[in-house]
């Protein structure tokens, strides 16, 4: 039988095993190995041919001789976008865009072709949509006489035939997961077709100096599938972020070769394409009437800009043996070391009460700088006593019960005086010798307890 032709591939990390099994020996994942026929002549796991920039033969050089050239950068048209590319478009840079099917990439790409269109040459190949359908949504995006080249074509020979002699300065491919290379037999979407065809796009990336977008689409795990095959091939990685009921969008940089990782651009779903929300800090603040219990305002600083953003906590009797502690926004694991340290050095004990914290609008606050917040709303819910109003908290906790100092805790304060904050409690360290700043009166702490101290 044909059988002895096939391997199997994780989808996971793309490796190849001759045999199938549940989890895959090489990275662990479970359930990832899927069966695929080899084209003869790439095999997966086969080396590329070597990726030469221009016509110019490597050379060995000694680095103190290199002059490198200045980066010329293309803005986008959209400042929040190119803040996330670290100031725009880098010729020849490949660009991955991931996020949930419906969140807006295929919008704010059509947005920005449109716009750029009028500058440079663009091309945007789509293998989801007809171009029927990318005129219709041109017309509720309002940009339906833009002079942009259009095309669906899911080959990846054909697209690259095609967009050749327009000589584009961008393409976008949308998306990667709909696109197939000719010299394999695999389906498209498949690890082996997503590694094939993105390694032929971005050789013409290199090749040509044309910036190139890729759009990968997130499955139900999290990660665009063949997810570390994609984000080592590309300069830089973009996720979108949400709320599934809010309409803001947050684009974050976890990758990025030209530019900070973690930078954060803010956009607004509207009925007419995304709109950029150039001073988010308000947005993620639910301006309660009066302050009340369970709710805690912090300043997280994510990439270079900080930003106000509401913690909320529920804590409540628990029916289960086990409590639930659910996080929303900050890590959980995070969050039971937190209430760990509220039992220990706070004499707080929550260990039969159930936990659920969340960030208003989807916002996924990854830094230790919450910490302090995370806690201080749960105490303020499990006491049912509002924590005050106008007031701002940050500092990272530490296993001893010690408040640490956070970086950027002079951006911080500045951001919640500028917002017309009247309080702060931060860590000892972060606050200025003078105890103000304008109309904040801040409050430097350097133990738990002095923390749940100023709050009581
Ligand atoms: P889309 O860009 O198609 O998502 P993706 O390419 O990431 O899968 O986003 C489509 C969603 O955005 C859809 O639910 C409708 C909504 N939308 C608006 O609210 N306003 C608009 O102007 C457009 C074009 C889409
Ligand atoms: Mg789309």
């Amino acid at each position: 039988m044909a059988k002895s032709k096939t391997v199997f591939v994780c989808e996971s990390c793309g490796a190849t095993q001759p045999k199938w099994s549940g989890q895959c020996p090489d990275c662990g994942a479970w359930n990832t190995l899927t069966e695929t026929v080899p084209a003869a002549p790439s095999k997966p796991g086969a080396a590329a041919p070597p990726v030469s920039f221009g016509d110019t033969t490597p050379q060995v050089q000694k680095l103190n001789a290199i002059t490198p050239r200045e980066t010329p950068r293309t803005p986008t048209g959209l400042s929040e976008l190119d803040r996330v590319l670290g100031g725009g478009l880098v010729p020849g840079s490949v660009i991955l865009i991931g996020g949930d099917p419906g969140i807006g990439k295929s919008t704010l790409l059509l947005q920005v072709l449109a716009q750029l269109s009028a500058d440079i040459p663009a091309l945007y190949d789509t293998g989801e949509e007809s171009l029927e359908q990318v005129q219709l949504r041109a017309q509720r995006l309002g940009v339906a006489d833009a002079d942009l080249a259009v095309l669906a074509e899911t080959c990846v020979e054909r697209v690259l035939a095609l967009a050749k002699p327009q000589a584009p300065r961008l393409l976008v491919i949308d998306s990667i997961q709909t696109v197939f290379s000719q010299a394999l037999s695999s389906a498209p979407g498949s690890v082996s077709q997503v590694r094939e065809s993105a390694s032929m796009l971005v050789r013409f990336a290199k090749a040509t100096g044309t910036a190139l977008i890729l759009v990968g689409h997130v499955t139900k795990e999290g990660t665009i599938a063949g997810p570390r095959v994609l984000e080592h091939m590309v300069d830089t990685v973009l996720y979108f972020e949400a709320e599934a009921s809010s309409r803001f969008r947050v684009i974050r940089a976890v990758k990025n070769r030209f530019g900070a990782v973690n930078e954060l651009g803010v956009f607004a779903m509207s009925g007419a394409g995304l709109k950029q929300v150039t001073n988010p800090s308000a947005i993620f603040l639910s301006r309660h009437e009066t302050a009340v219990p369970g709710s805690a305002v912090m300043v997280t600083r994510e990439g270079s800009r900080p930003m106000l953003v509401e913690v909320q906590a529920l804590v409540d009797e628990s029916q289960l043996s086990n409590p639930r502690r659910v996080a929303l926004g900050p890590d959980a694991q995070r969050l039971a070391m937190l209430l760990a340290v509220l039992h220990r050095h706070g004499g707080i004990p929550l260990g039969d009460q159930d936990v659920f914290v969340n960030v208003v609008g989807g916002m996924r606050v990854s830094e230790t700088a919450a910490d302090l917040a995370v806690l201080l709303a749960a105490l303020s819910s499990f006491r049912d006593k509002p924590l005050g109003e106008r007031l701002i908290i940050f500092g990272e906790v530490g296993l001893a019960g010690e408040i640490r100092p956070v970086p950027g805790g002079e951006e911080r304060l500045a951001e919640a005086a500028k917002h017309g904050f009247t309080r702060a409690i931060v860590p000892k360290a972060n606050a200025p010798k003078s105890k103000r700043v304008g109309e904040l009166e801040v409050v430097g702490v350097a133990r738990l307890g002095d923390a749940i101290e100023a709050v009581t």
